[in-house]
């Protein structure tokens, strides 16, 4: 007889064997945030456009970069503002402006300035 034996064939019935992909999340990003990229950002930076398919758990300077979009960046820890970039579609997809991107871009947020290595995605880009 030839038998093939697989892990799950010496698990007991009674066992649950957790299959789960286990992921390290950045904390504020939900965990049920599909894998997917996300298009719709549309965004200039010093006269240039470009479109960014957001990636979960990655900010728009990560997404950008990941993407092959080469947005310029040199801290990113939000106080250089060398990442200062303006939405010009696809705002309601990031979360708001943190403290450090208020106190360093100041009006210009609500001009649609943001810094790329501090947005984030927010939770209405998120699937249900
Ligand atoms: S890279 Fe310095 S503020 Fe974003």
């Amino acid at each position: 007889m030839n038998r093939k034996l697989t892990v799950g064939s010496l698990v007991p019935s009674s066992v649950v064997v957790n299959q789960q992909h286990k992921t390290s999340t950045p904390p504020g990003i939900p965990k049920t945030v599909s894998r997917t990229a996300i298009s719709g950002i549309r965004l200039i930076q010093d006269g240039n456009v470009y479109e960014v398919s957001f990636i979960p758990g990655k900010n728009l300077l990560e997404s950008g970069l990941d993407n092959g979009i080469p947005l310029k960046y040199k801290c990113r820890k939000g106080s250089c503002g060398v990442c200062k970039i303006r939405l010009i579609s696809g705002a309601g997809l990031l979360t708001e402006a943190n403290k450090r991107e208020r106190k360093l871009l100041s009006d210009d947020v609500k001009a649609g300035y943001r810094l790329a290595c501090q947005a984030t995605m927010g939770p209405s880009a998120i699937d249900d």
